[in-house]
């Protein structure tokens, strides 16, 4: 050490010394909470509704095609109702997924987009196709960069309670990529062996049983009949009447839809979270369709479980109650 330094360094120490010392003897309490470190929503849950969630997909296009103004909407909704998470159901970035968990795009079309202090709680996101084209993995690691983005494998399940009296909701999020296209190194068989003995094993507290993957089973959108929607239905309708799964909430088709064809599992789509594609009005099993800007929030109770479509100016389109 430089002279120079250890005269600086020793007088400081002499000096912090000479104050703190009184300061301490002052202080009722060495903690102040004069900030609140707290980022809880200040909404408190409807009773009726206890937990609740908002679920958007498609979206990452650097702000463009309405996803600010979707993402500041969904930001005022978060606000003013209570919420719990936000599910991605996938193809977050555009044109083809983040490079690294250091790609400028997790700026550009996610931290710098999703700014509302509402929305700093946890993201629980699975994969589209178009994250599968540079790195998936990345989108794992960058859970150990962010706070909120949650994203423990490529898929994962969580059980989170309703409230403290009224059970459990289960939630498993897929990845449904390789089980549409058959990603034989990614070994999708095994994903639905997983898929099914984590709905088989689910505790006898759990009420709702939700599944989240990128690719519907049912649309009414372009993709009505093409290979994708026809892959997964076949992979994935045994298992979801097999466990009585209640609702398969998806995107990959950019729009709004509510879909109920035979079965024991709703399913719908919340892909509207910047491009838009277009529905097709009139198909039987089709409850709910819009080719609009927006996304969902899931409300649940022990008995209820209610589903808002929202759209880019904050109107709510289409409201629906299931009921165990
Ligand atoms: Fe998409
Ligand atoms: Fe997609």
């Amino acid at each position: 050490m430089k002279r120079r330094d250890f005269v600086k360094g020793t007088a400081l120490t002499a000096l912090g010394a000479s104050i703190i010392a009184p300061l301490e003897t002052l202080a009722g309490s060495r903690e102040t909470h004069l900030e609140s470190d707290d980022l809880s929503n200040a909404v408190v849950a409807d009773d009726n509704y206890p937990l609740n969630f908002v679920a958007i997909g498609d979206w990452g296009r650097n702000g463009e095609y309405r996803q600010k103004e979707v993402a500041d909407q969904m930001g005022k909704w978060a606000a003013t109702h209570a919420n719990k998470f936000i599910v991605s159901v996938g193809d977050n970035f555009y044109p083809k997924g983040v490079v690294s968990e250091n790609d400028p795009l997790w700026h550009y079309s996610f931290e710098n987009v999703y700014t509302a202090h509402s929305l700093q709680y946890d993201w629980y996101p699975v994969l589209g196709n178009h994250d599968y084209g540079t790195d998936p993995e990345a989108q794992v690691r960058y859970s150990k960069v962010s706070r909120r983005w949650n994203m423990p494998a490529l898929y994962y399940s969580k059980e989170i309670d309703i409230d403290k009296q009224s059970g459990k909701a289960l939630l498993v999020f897929i990845d449904t990529q390789p089980i549409v296209y058959d990603f034989k190194e990614r070994e999708p068989e095994k994903q639905l062996q997983w898929l099914d003995q984590t709905l088989a094993n689910a505790p006898a507290d759990v009420k709702w049983k939700i599944v989240i993957g990128h690719h519907p089973c049912y649309t009414v959108g372009p993709r009505i009949k093409n290979y994708d929607t026809l892959s997964i239905r076949k992979a994935l309708s045994g298992i979801f009447e097999k466990h009585k799964v209640d609702v398969y909430l998806s995107g990959h088709e950019h729009s709004l839809q509510h879909l109920k064809a035979d079965g024991h599992t709703h399913q719908f789509i919340s892909g509207a979270g910047s491009e838009l594609t277009e529905v097709t009005a009139g198909t039987p099993y089709c409850r709910f369709q819009a080719s609009e800007h927006g996304f969902m929030y899931f409300s649940i109770n022990a008995g209820k479980l209610r589903v808002n479509a929202i759209n880019d100016e904050g109107r709510v389109l289409y409201e629906t109650i299931l009921s165990r």
